[in-house]
């Protein structure tokens, strides 16, 4: 079996998929994949690693429906047409759980960072402008008892609720299609519509799939229902709110701040206005960026490819009804 891979992963990974007898081909150079390029590299493999966001679209897997197995090395599959994928009998497969404490983290850090302007104040003093001490100048806020609002209460969003209810007591809303029964029984989260949720929180964070429904759902009119005082973190996907509205909402105030792992669009530019912005921090999507976190998302992926191999099913399946009978 001939594995090919878009970007460099953990050793471990690779070694255990070459101890099984597979040979593995990693992208070397620091760019993008173009789409017909993969394509064309993957008419000589018979399984494929996907890591970040290549595009595996229609076309893609139209082209390349002699693959046996695709492995996305995250939890997000936003860039897989996995319909089409089931369609064409092609399994795949993700990193679910394993990401979901350091991705908390992240959101945790960014909480706490745009809470007290870390980011602008480090700047500053960058600037040479660690100057003349001013007891009222660029005040933070404290986020003791207050209430944090989680748009997608699954494995992430529990963890998050977690860290903020034992670091500061916050009370805990979500908003989910379904009751989340584990997180209502560990944190006392009280499941609310999204009107409620915008209305009611403190710090509003995005720990959900970015779908037809979800894209977008964070807009003007989201933001000027939530409160002037409220900060806003997405660790999901960038596409899930509107960066023009973001900023525009931030310049106007009908938030306080903001604080974002993922952008829209990704890399973000460095003339963005939130980049400058007191009460924003900005991260590069390193949600999952730890070494333990990543070598046990390769060792994921690579569980997939060698359960594909022995003509099992995928432990961690994407598209599990490719196994019902
Ligand atoms: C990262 O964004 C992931 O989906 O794992």
């Amino acid at each position: 079996m001939k594995i090919f891979v878009t970007r460099i992963i953990p050793s471990g990974a690779v070694a255990t998929l070459q101890e099984a007898g597979i040979t593995v081909d990693q992208w070397q150079e620091k760019r993008n994949i173009g789409h017909q390029e993969l394509i064309d590299i993957c008419k000589k493999y018979d399984g494929l690693i996907s890591v970040g966001q290549d595009l595996i679209d229609r076309s893609f897997l139209q082209s390349c429906r002699h693959l046996k197995v695709i492995a996305q090395m995250a939890v997000g599959f936003d860039n897989i047409d996995v319909e089409e994928a089931t369609r064409l009998g092609i399994p795949i497969g993700n990193t679910p759980g394993v990401l979901s404490k350091a991705t908390a983290d992240t959101a945790f850090l960014l909480m706490m960072a745009v809470s007290r302007k870390a980011m602008y104040m480090n700047h500053k003093i960058m600037r040479g402008e660690w100057g003349f001490y001013e007891p009222t100048a660029d005040l933070g806020i404290e986020l003791h008892g207050k209430t944090l609002g989680i748009f997608g209460l699954g494995k992430i969003g529990l963890e998050m609720a977690r860290l903020c209810q034992g670091a500061y007591g916050m009370k805990i809303i979500y908003c989910n299609r379904n009751h989340n029964p584990e997180a209502e029984n560990a944190t006392g989260a009280r499941k609310v519509n999204f009107e409620e949720l915008l209305a009611f929180s403190d710090v509003l964070s995005v720990h959900t799939a970015l779908t037809a429904q979800t894209k977008g759902i964070f807009n003007r009119q989201a933001f000027d229902q939530m409160k002037k005082t409220a900060i806003f973190i997405n660790t999901a996907r960038g596409s899930i709110h509107n960066e023009e509205d973001l900023i525009e909402a931030m310049r106007q105030g009908s938030i306080w701040g903001c604080g974002l792992d993922v952008t829209n669009p990704e890399p973000m530019q460095p003339d963005n206005p939130l980049l400058d912005m007191p009460t924003a921090v900005i991260l590069p999507h390193i949600g999952s960026a730890t070494q333990q976190t990543r070598a046990a998302m390769a060792a994921i992926a690579a569980e997939n490819i060698l359960a594909c191999r022995k003509g099992e099913p995928l432990p961690y399946p994407v598209n599990p009804e490719l196994y019902k009978p």
